[in-house]
């Protein structure tokens, strides 16, 4: 991998692909840590004396609604009072006069490149016409934006086919320190693994099951897993397409996939703690029980190496958090060298108070997944290269 520490970049007009996708609720920022971990690149190319044209994404854009909430202006405003200078902000993603204002600004961020995928996915299919438009805005391309190296989009893969390409200080940070959980694996290694759907894991968590030991399910993915053993979920969130591909993994590695035994569902506003086996049509699967916690604690206490990828229960309602507290509860007793990534398993590990107990924090959600599971990044030059070459 190239990284801008090796490049001769001084005085170039750099366009720097930064993963800037925070959420943002009610028209404020919820968490500005990927906003906070870009700055250093900026600074950087900000002190060779570079001209920066900032891209990201902000959300999925498929619709005029989705284009008036995701737009990137808050984030910018952010950005500028984090760097305490000004950014020009450009609305239009392919304003004729864009070479000009990025010859004539230090620092300039373009509105949200999926912008382009309406009406046609332009961005997303990493359209060549487009990719070329932005990297002919620049002379040398560098990618911090790690949470997308996954997607092979133009503003990021597409850009690096027409350009020199360097990676940032963000991306070398995450490849050092998901290092154990790719090379380097201490063994055992457990993958607790959570979240709403399984959708576009499912071909992560084939690979992904071959790498690691034991992988501890829950969440709605948990649920499909459960539906996909057979069992009757209720009126629980499940990915319904998937069951049959679950299904086959989980005969695939019987002893590997650790599905819970018990839940906590809600059912007409009452709370009950119930097997897996009593399940009624009109439960909803909110958390795993405390039989689960208690088997999901010996695989934790087992492991030398642990990640976490999403939470176990919803646990932003109080009564359904018990799971994800006490896991991390007990991850934060072991010294196995253990890694979260993903929005929420992120957001619950500050929000609970235990991120003093990991080792590292990724930005990254499905890349994360995939650089784990793969040892490269997707939005790579060129294909099958490796992290370690
Ligand atoms: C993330 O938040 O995981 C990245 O920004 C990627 O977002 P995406 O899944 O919408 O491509």
């Amino acid at each position: 991998m190239n990284f801008i520490e090796n490049a001769n970049i001084d005085n170039k007009k750099v366009i720097l692909r930064l993963d800037l996708n925070v959420s943002i609720k009610d028209g404020e920022i919820v968490d500005d840590t990927k906003i906070k971990k870009s700055i250093p690149t900026i600074k950087y190319l900000l002190n060779k004396n570079c001209n920066v044209l900032i891209l990201s994404h902000l959300g999925k854009v498929k619709t005029e609604t989705d284009k008036k909430e995701n737009s990137l202006y808050i984030v910018c405003k952010r950005l500028s009072e984090l760097m305490e200078m000004n950014i020009v902000f450009v609305k239009d993603t392919r304003d004729s006069r864009l070479k000009e204002i990025v010859k004539d600004n230090r620092l300039v961020m373009l509105e949200n490149t999926r912008y382009e995928d309406l009406p046609s996915s332009l961005e997303s299919s990493c359209d060549r016409d487009l990719s070329m438009f932005w990297a002919y805005l620049g002379d040398v391309f560098v990618n911090d934006a790690f949470g997308t190296t996954h997607r092979r989009h133009a503003s990021n893969y597409g850009v690096s086919r027409f350009l020199d390409t360097y990676y940032g200080f963000l991306v070398e940070e995450e490849v050092k320190g998901l290092e154990p959980v790719v090379n380097k694996i201490e063994r055992p290694f457990v993958v607790i693994m959570g979240g709403a759907k399984v959708d576009d894991k499912v071909a992560l968590i084939k690979t992904l099951v071959e790498k690691c030991d034991y992988i501890l399910v829950g969440g709605g993915i948990g649920n499909t897993f459960l539906k996909s053993s057979g069992y009757n979920i209720g009126n629980s969130l499940y990915s319904k397409d998937y069951v049959d591909e679950i299904a086959n993994i989980i005969t695939n590695n019987k002893d590997k996939i650790i599905i819970p035994s018990d839940v906590v569902v809600e059912n007409n506003g009452e709370v009950i703690r119930k097997n897996i086996t009593d399940i009624t049509d009109s439960d909803v699967i909110y958390d795993i029980g405390e039989e689960t916690i208690k088997n999901y604690r010996y695989y934790i206490n087992k492991a030398d190496t642990i990640f976490v990828n999403g939470t176990v229960g919803l646990y932003e309602d109080e009564r359904f958090r018990s799971g994800t507290e006490e896991l991390l509860r007990e991850l934060s007793k072991s010294d196995a060298y253990k890694i979260a990534g993903g929005g929420d398993a992120v957001a619950s590990v500050n929000k609970l108070g235990f991120s003093e107990a990991f080792d590292f924090l990724s930005t990254g959600g499905g890349a994360t997944l995939e650089y784990i599971a793969s040892g490269k990044l997707k939005c790579d030059g060129e294909e099958d290269v490796s992290f370690k070459s």
